[in-house]
C-alpha cells in the first residue's frame, strides 16, 4: 500500500502526502474540480509551501495517488500501454530462473484471447505478436526481470470522436475523466481489454510454472450466455480441447450452438450481453494461502474482480449455498486409498479458513454485457450537458469468450504467487517433520 492510501493521521504521513502532492503533476490538480466540486478547498501548489509549517489547506487528506498497474507479491506484474498507443505489455518480476520458457508458451495463450479471432468478438484486426524484450536466454528463464511487448496495429481514432465529448455509459470515460482530468480516448486507453495482453502474457509464464513445478491446471470455461447455461460440465474431467472445440468457449456442445445464436442474434440488433466464467484449478496442493486478510478466495476475488466488466465472484457454491442448511452444505472428510484427506463433496470449492484443502479449486466470475452498444442512450457530455449517445466502432458483442484465458491467467497469477510464498514462509529451514512439509513439501520436494 502507498504511503498516500492512508488518511491523514499524523505529522510524517501528512508531509509525505503533501510533498507527493506539490511533486503529482497537474492531472491531479485538473481533477480537483470535478472530483471536490462541493468543498471549497483550494490546495496550495507552491513548491515553498511546507505542511506543518505554512500551508493549512486540508484537502491534501482525501487524495489519493494513482497507481494500481501492479499485482502480485513474490511474483510480481505490471502492465503497461494504452489501447491505441504505441503498444501494450508486461514486465515480470520474481520469475524463477531456469524455467523452460519459450514465446509459443506465451502466444498460444495470447492467441485465446486476441480479436478478430470468430464471428462472435470484435472484428479488430490484431495479431497480438509477442516479442519477449527480457529475461529468457535459449528458451530459459534467467532469474531477472521479464519484459513482453505486443505493438498495436489496427487503430481507427476517427471511431473515438463522439466518445470525447460524450461518456459512454456504464464505461470507465467520466471516472477516468474524474480522476485524471485527462484520458487516453482512443480505444479507451487502459480502460481497453487490451491492457489484459500484460496479464495474460504473465499468467502463461505462470501457468508454466505451475505444470512444471506442481503439474496444476487451471482450465476456465463460458458456463452462461445471459440466461443460457450448462450444468453438465465436470470439473474434475474437462479439457482443454472440450472448451477450445467451439467459438464461444463453452464445452457442452449443445449450449454452446445456442449461446452462439443468441450472440449473433443480439449483435445484429446492436446491443449486448454478459455472462459468466466458470475456473478450475486441478492438482492444487493444500496450505496454499494465508489466514484473516490475505486468504485465498479474497485473493481471487481480487484478481478476477480487477478484469474489466467483471461484476461478480464466487468460489464453491457461491451464493447458492445460502439456500442451504448446514448438514446439506458441510463437506464432509474421508481418507482416501493413498491416505490422503479428502472431502466426498466440493462445496467449499478448494478452501477452507482462506487456506488449499488439496480439493479442486472451482470459481466463477460474473461478466456484465458490455458497456459501448450501437443503440442510442441518454447520457451526458464532458462539458456537463445532457445528450444522446450510439456507440460506434467495433466492439464485443458479448465479452465472455474472451475472458475466459484472462480469468485463467489471473487465478494463475494468485496461485504462483501463494505458492512462492508459502515456499518462503514455511520451508526455511526445510523441517522434513513438519505437518506443512507433508501437505505441500512432499509433494514440492520428494
Ligand atoms: C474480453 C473483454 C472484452 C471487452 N471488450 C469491450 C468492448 O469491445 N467495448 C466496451 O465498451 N467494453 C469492452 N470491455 C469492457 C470494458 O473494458 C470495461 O467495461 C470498461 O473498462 C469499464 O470498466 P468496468 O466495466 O470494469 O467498470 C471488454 C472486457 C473484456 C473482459
Amino acid at each position: 500500500m502507498s504511503s498516500l492510501d492512508s488518511s491523514y493521521n499524523g505529522t510524517n504521513a501528512a508531509y509525505t502526502l503533501h510533498t507527493m502532492l506539490w511533486l503529482t503533476p497537474i492531472a491531479i490538480r485538473n481533477a480537483d474540480k470535478s472530483l471536490f466540486p462541493k468543498t471549497g478547498l483550494e490546495r496550495c501548489y507552491s513548491k515553498k509551501c511546507r505542511l506543518g509549517t505554512t500551508c493549512r489547506k486540508s484537502l491534501h487528506r482525501n487524495l489519493y495517488m494513482g497507481n494500481g498497474n501492479s499485482f502480485g507479491r513474490c511474483f510480481r506484474i505490471s502492465t503497461w500501454g494504452e489501447s491505441h498507443g504505441a503498444g501494450v505489455g508486461v514486465t515480470i518480476d520474481g520469475c524463477p530462473p531456469q524455467l523452460p520458457l519459450t514465446l509459443e508458451d506465451i502466444q498460444k495463450e495470447l492467441d485465446r484471447r486476441r480479436p478478430g479471432q470468430s464471428r462472435i468478438v470484435t472484428p479488430r484486426k490484431e495479431l497480438d505478436e509477442a516479442e519477449i524484450l527480457s529475461g529468457v536466454i535459449d528458451g530459459q528463464t534467467i532469474g531477472t526481470p521479464i519484459a513482453i511487448l505486443v505493438r498495436n496495429q489496427d487503430q481507427r481514432p476517427q471511431d473515438y470522436d463522439t466518445v470525447a465529448v460524450k461518456y459512454r455509459p456504464s464505461h470507465a470515460d467520466a471516472t477516468y475523466d474524474a480522476k485524471y482530468g485527462i484520458r487516453a480516448v482512443a480505444g479507451g486507453g487502459r480502460s481497453s481489454a487490451r491492457e489484459t495482453i500484460g496479464r495474460v502474457a504473465a499468467g502463461a509464464v505462470a501457468k508454466k510454472i505451475l505444470a512444471t513445478y506442481c503439474n496444476m491446471e487451471i482450465l476456465g470455461y463460458v458456463q452462461r450466455v445471459k440466461d443460457i447455461s450448462t450444468t453438465n460440465v465436470d470439473t474434475n474431467q474437462v479439457t482443454l480441447e472440450q472448451i477450445e472445440q467451439n467459438i464461444v468457449r463453452c464445452p457442452d456442445e449443445r449450449v454452446a450452438q445456442e449461446m452462439i445464436e443468441l450472440i449473433d442474434k443480439t449483435r445484429r440488433t446492436g446491443d449486448s450481453l454478459g455472462g459468466v466464467v466458470e475456473c478450475v484449478v486441478r492438482n492444487v496442493p493444500a496450505g496454499l494461502g494465508s489466514p484473516v486478510f490475505d486468504k485465498l478466495e479474497a485473493e481471487l476475488a481480487k484478481a478476477c474482480m480487477s478484469l474489466p466488466a467483471s461484476k461478480g465472484f464466487e468460489i464453491g457454491s457461491g451464493f447458492s449455498g445460502t439456500y442451504m442448511t448446514g448438514s446439506e452444505h458441510n463437506d464432509e472428510f474421508y481418507i482416501d486409498s493413498d491416505g490422503r484427506t479428502r472431502t466426498r463433496t466440493n462445496r467449499s470449492g478448494g478452501i477452507q479458513g482462506g487456506i488449499s484443502n488439496g480439493e479442486n479449486i472451482v470459481l466463477r466470475v460474473a461478466f456484465k454485457p458490455t458497456s459501448t452498444i450501437g443503440k442510442v442512450q441518454h447520457t451526458v457530455s464532458r462539458s456537463g450537458e445532457e445528450v444522446e449517445l450510439r456507440g460506434k466502432g467495433r466492439h464485443d458483442p458479448c465479452v465472455l469468450p474472451r475472458a475466459v484465458p484472462m480469468v485463467e491467467a489471473m487465478v494463475a497469477l494468485v496461485i504462483v504467487d501463494q505458492l512462492m510464498q508459502q515456499v518462503a514462509q514455511s520451508f526455511l529451514p526445510f523441517r522434513k517433520e513438519s505437518i506443512a512439509f507433508h501437505t505441500l513439501g512432499k509433494e514440492l520436494f520428494h
